[in-house]
């Protein structure tokens, strides 16, 4: 738990471009930034971050908020772990206080998993590196591979004790709950309901989610022998999903933007074996076939990626599939082809970082061209073979959407098949319209079954339907609170209430970025007080018994009310900071917008220059007020038209007075209005 003060501390030394950073690669775009949403599926960037504003947002499906928001929803972290995690990335330090019981209790299940695998993951670096067994045994075997320790402690690998239950024992007595060490499956329970350990005298390999929290370890015998399965992993929980990770995400990050390509592998040790030869933009699928959700990871990082292969092509043929999803992703696919005998962890293994670039330079070819060559081989002059080669290769073609990419492709694959450039383009328009329909289709199941799922279905990755970028909370949850606002104040404005809430916006607005300044002194018994801002437009409000008809605007009111008067407060810190989203994006979007304020007199002062400040105020409030007596006199007038009050003359002299009344309240309004106008 952080104090608020520490809380706007961390705030002000928070770069919003820098955190979102983290999770996507962000290109400039004037006084923004843009990138793909990390919320959403979609191929074009409608992602903004502004740093001046300190907000994040997409304007696809409305995700965002300020940097503690974006790292909440991001993280699935509660407000305070999230400010936690920017204290810990800037260096702030703050009081950890003990959590009371009942927070504990709210801790989500995530929060406490992802404790429990940390402190797994301490334990079996511990055993590596300090104990005998670990060093005899673990350390050793990592040396053999050739593996430096830099790299081992910067890949966080462990050694599992070749013991039953060394971790169980060891958890149980530091207070870790049982039913969490099972949840993450570091243990699991036996049929008397002891713990047993999952990872046994196995090397053991971290799997980093993108922010560098541990969401579950791969474990490895040393010795080889058919009878042991290989690796053992983690199983799936709330926190690990296989076909959304991918291994050295989080440690190839920054290589990967700063070369602006991804290299793909398979396995842990390719990974770590290619990094330590200095190729650091390296992730690895861990062993199955690439899912859209990997991919959409990539993405946000860079468009390039070239994807690694053995030297034997056995494999080669069932995995190329895969690619067509890179493809219809939007991503510039190549393919680098590895010496026979050779996978990466061995070629790195045997090559330094200078030799291994530049047989990546010689050898990387793009992904069209290499599919049509390796096919090539085996159709030859089969005329049968031949076909299905071609549709084969129109159909990655298909799924290609940039339409110059696609028509380089098409000329490409017609010399080298010495196919009519015609007929491929053809087959290419075929494949895509074949597969639009089918995804129509399908679409229209998802959306029956109200589930949008676009991560499970690799097979359909076609490139035309509009639905595909669909946020998925539109598609299944019932509104928000925030959508509930936004219903609530599209009703409003049907009842006529939108000029009075515009006046309301601009007195908010004067709120959020001067309602702690002083417009004038009056005198009392206590002597001479300050009149702020902000009091100024509370204490008319208050005199005129009216309160804000916006529901956003009216909370900010209350707010400030609430708040004010506690020390070293500060308006635009408070409002911008509120931990509620919507107060936060609605209080930048204010600050924004110096037009309005300053559009409305042509005085030549200085907007926040103190006298002006007081007729600023005076001036809108007036504004304000007029607004309110015209809607009631529309107001009033409808109802005289109304036969039913004609008919009663006690209610229709009630009227008379209060539309008398109304009208006089304008005209001094007005004439106040007017010589304000002219006076400044
Ligand atoms: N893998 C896995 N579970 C298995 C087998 C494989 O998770 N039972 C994943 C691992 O990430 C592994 C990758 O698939 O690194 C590739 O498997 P494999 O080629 O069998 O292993 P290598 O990476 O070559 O492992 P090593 O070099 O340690 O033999
Ligand atoms: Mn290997």
């Amino acid at each position: 738990m952080i104090d608020q003060l520490t809380i706007e501390r961390i705030l002000d030394a928070a770069n919003i471009v820098d955190v979102v950073s983290e999770f996507v690669t962000l290109r400039r775009r004037g006084v923004n930034y843009v990138g793909l949403c990390p919320f959403h599926n979609e191929k074009t960037p409608s992602f903004y971050v502004s740093p001046s504003k300190g907000i994040c947002k997409c304007f696809s499906c409305g995700k965002g908020g300020n940097v503690i928001h974006f790292l909440m929803e991001h993280e699935q972290l509660s407000y305070y772990d999230a400010a936690a995690w920017l204290a810990d990335k800037y260096g702030i330090s703050y009081n950890k206080r003990e959590m009371t019981e009942s927070e504990r209790l709210l801790q989500n299940e995530r929060e406490s998993l992802f404790v429990v695998n940390q402190f797994s993951r301490d334990f079996f670096v511990n055993s590596l590196r300090n104990t005998p067994q670990g060093v005899a045994v673990g350390l050793a075997y990592f040396h053999r591979r050739g593996f430096r320790d830099d790299i081992i402690e910067k890949f966080q690998l462990g050694y599992a004790p070749d013991e039953p239950d060394a971790l169980a024992h060891y958890a149980l007595k530091k207070g870790y709950a049982k039913d969490n060490l099972v949840k993450t499956g570091v243990c699991y329970e036996k049929d008397d309901g002891s713990l047993r350990d999952r990872f046994r005298g196995r090397v053991i390999f971290p799997v980093h989610s993108i922010s560098g929290k541990i969401v579950a370890f791969g474990g490895r015998v040393m010795k080889t022998d058919a009878k042991t399965a290989k690796y053992v992993n983690s199983p799936e929980s709330s926190i690990y999903s296989k076909s959304r990770e991918l291994y050295g995400l989080y440690f190839a990050k920054q290589a990967i933007v700063r070369k602006d390509r991804c290299f793909l592998v398979e396995g842990y040790a390719d990974v770590i074996s290619m990094f330590q030869s200095g190729v650091e933009n390296v992730v690895a699928s861990s062993g199955t076939s690439l899912t859209p959700g990997q991919i959409r990871l990539i993405h946000r990082f860079t468009n390039n990626i070239t994807v690694l292969y053995d030297g034997d092509k056995a494999g080669i043929k069932a995995s190329i599939r895969g690619i067509d999803m890179l493809l219809a992703e939007g991503m510039n696919v190549k393919v680098l082809l590895l010496p026979d005998g050779e996978d990466p962890d061995s070629f790195a293994q045997s090559h330094n970082a200078a030799a291994f670039q530049e047989y990546i330079e010689t050898h990387q070819v793009d992904f069209i061209r290499f599919k049509i060559n390796l096919l090539m081989a085996d159709a030859a002059d089969d005329p049968i073979s031949r076909s299905a080669l071609i549709k084969d290769i129109t159909k990655s073609i298909s799924v290609i959407q940039d339409q110059i990419v696609k028509s380089v492709y098409i000329k490409e694959c017609s010399q080298l098949l010495k196919v009519d450039e015609r007929l491929l383009i053809a087959d290419v328009n075929r494949q895509q319209r074949e597969r639009y329909n089918s995804r129509t289709e399908e679409q229209e199941q998802i959306q029956n079954k109200e589930q949008y799922e676009p991560e499970e279905t690799p097979e359909d990755n076609g490139s035309v339907s509009a639905n595909e970028d669909l946020p998925i909370n539109q598609v299944t949850e019932e509104p928000s609170e925030e959508e509930k606002l936004r219903q609530e104040i599209r009703d409003l404005k049907k009842q006529d209430f939108g000029p009075i809430m515009n006046k309301e916006r601009l007195l908010t607005q004067m709120i959020v970025r001067y309602g702690n300044r002083t417009i004038c002194m009056i005198d009392s018994e206590d002597g001479p007080i300050a009149i702020t801002v902000g009091r100024f437009i509370i204490q008319s409000l208050d005199n005129d018994g009216i309160d804000f008809r916006h529901p956003v605007y009216k909370i900010f009111i209350q707010l400030f009310r609430e708040h004010s008067d506690e020390p070293g407060f500060d308006t635009v810190r408070f409002f911008i900071s509120h931990p509620d989203r919507f107060i936060s994006l609605t209080a930048a979007s204010l600050m924004e917008e110096r037009y309005q304020l300053s559009g409305l007199f042509k005085s030549g002062k200085s907007e926040d220059d103190e006298s002006h400040l007081f007729d600023l105020t005076t001036h809108l409030m007036a504004d304000y007020q007029m607004e309110v007596i015209r809607y009631e006199i529309k107001n009033i007038e409808k109802q005289m038209q109304d036969t039913s009050v004609i008919e009663s003359t006690d209610g229709m002299k009630e009227i008379q007075i209060r539309y008398q009344a109304l009208l006089k309240a304008r005209n001094a309004l007005a004439k106040r209005l007017g010589e304000r106008v002219i006076n400044l």
